[in-house]
């Protein structure tokens, strides 16, 4: 049964971690009992896909664990491959976690910039990232492009070249940064980068699914992203996608690739499938998106103030008079897994509490119906 322990340190989402029966799904056991599950980030529930998880076996049955030195598995390679196929460019640079995605992307571009300006409520790996450059680091009000041209205005010294920082969506709100905004803000910098830590974009928004950039039409010369594959794709670990000349940079300028371990076999196939689902099959982003579409009307319809988004990922924050942890506990009696948020629990979460509901693709409409049921008793 399950083992609950109270998962956390200062700055973490208090939660209670609970303990899986089963592989990950819209439907599945937790801590012994089956129950509708809204939370996490695996947005087609592919973690749990037969696919995947047959990928990940055939490989690690031949190839072992991980590579040795001087030699990458064949999944290693593929991941790269598939995913500059998917994200349309020359190449891609996979590493053992998106977290370190942010670090070696702006570490790899430290020649072309001398200033980060960073969206305050960035993900943590945005800031441990760009702190490891030394650069000098400006922070500018969330998701607000004025304060962003007041900043550069007041911090730029003549001839400086800005970076721009932010995730692309943000992980506890869904809010997508307002990237065609810091654009034109950053027309007249010349060489001035844009970069996202797009983990909770990739395979979710823009047409092609390849996140914030395409999603807002900003894609092009210096603007760059880090994704992860351990969210949407139902895989593991960090990926790059870009031009040979970035390639080059993360040779000349990162040690990641050559000192952390790459993924092991079994992350890297699993990956690798997850990319030719997700490639193969932009129907599963549209029923994505229509699921999206139908949690956030039934909610709106509970009365809850919700915008337009395509992202998958809903907040519900304070409402009057209610308490939302002893919603998100009675849902859980109910045997419907939402995530409770206290204030600043996280990287991006508002200073009052919240509901985190993640869509899948997989949820069926019956079980989007339960939790508005369910919901509706409790507000
Ligand atoms: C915005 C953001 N960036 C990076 C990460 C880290 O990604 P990974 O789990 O692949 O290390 C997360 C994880 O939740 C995230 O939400």
């Amino acid at each position: 049964m399950g083992k609950r322990v109270q998962g956390a340190k200062s700055g973490k989402m208090k939660s209670n971690i609970r303990t899986m029966g089963s592989a990950l799904g819209p439907r599945m056991m937790i801590d012994g009992r089956e129950v509708d599950y809204f939370c996490g980030t695996s947005y087609y529930a592919l973690h749990g896909d037969p696919r995947v998880i047959g990928a990940a076996c055939e490989a690690t049955c031949q190839y072992g664990m991980g590579p040795g030195t001087i030699m990458a598995s064949p999944p290693l390679l593929e991941v790269e491959a598939r995913a500059a196929e998917f994200f349309e460019t020359e190449d891609a640079q996979y590493i053992i976690s998106g977290y370190l995605g942010d670090m070696l992307l702006v570490q790899s571009l430290s020649g072309d910039y001398d200033v980060i300006f960073v969206d305050a409520a960035s993900h943590y790996s945005v800031f441990d990232g760009i702190r490891s450059t030394g650069k000098r680091v400006i922070p500018f009000y969330h998701l607000d492009a004025d304060d962003l041209a007041r900043k550069l205005q007041d911090n730029l010294r003549p001839k400086e070249i800005p970076l721009v920082m932010s995730d692309g969506v943000f992980p506890v709100t869904g809010a997508i940064a307002p990237l065609r905004e810091y654009v034109k803000v950053l027309a007249s910098y010349d060489g001035a980068l844009l970069c996202v830590d797009d983990s909770h974009a990739v395979g979710v928004i823009g047409e092609k699914g390849q996140g914030s950039l395409e999603y807002c039409g900003v894609q092009g010369k210096n603007r760059y992203l880090t994704g992860t594959l351990s969210k949407a794709f139902g895989g593991l670990g960090g990926i790059i996608p870009g031009d040979r000349d970035l390639m080059d940079k993360i040779t000349r300028n990162v040690r990641i690739p050559v000192g952390a371990s790459p993924p092991s076999t079994a992350a890297a196939a699993a990956s690798a499938m997850g990319l030719k689902i997700l490639s193969e099959h932009p129907e599963m982003r549209m029923q994505l998106w229509s699921n999206v579409a139908y949690m956030r009307t039934g909610l709106r319809e509970l009365g809850i103030d919700l915008p337009d988004s395509p992202i998958p990922i809903v907040a519900v924050t304070a409402l009057s008079g209610v308490d939302l942890k002893r919603v998100q506990q009675d849902l859980e009696k109910e045997g419907v897994l939402v995530a409770y948020v206290p204030p600043h629990g996280y990287s991006d979460a508002p200073n009052m509490e919240s509901l985190r509901i993640a869509v899948f693709s997989t949820h069926t409409q019956e079980q989007i119906d339960r939790l508005l049921k369910s919901l509706g008793k409790l507000v």
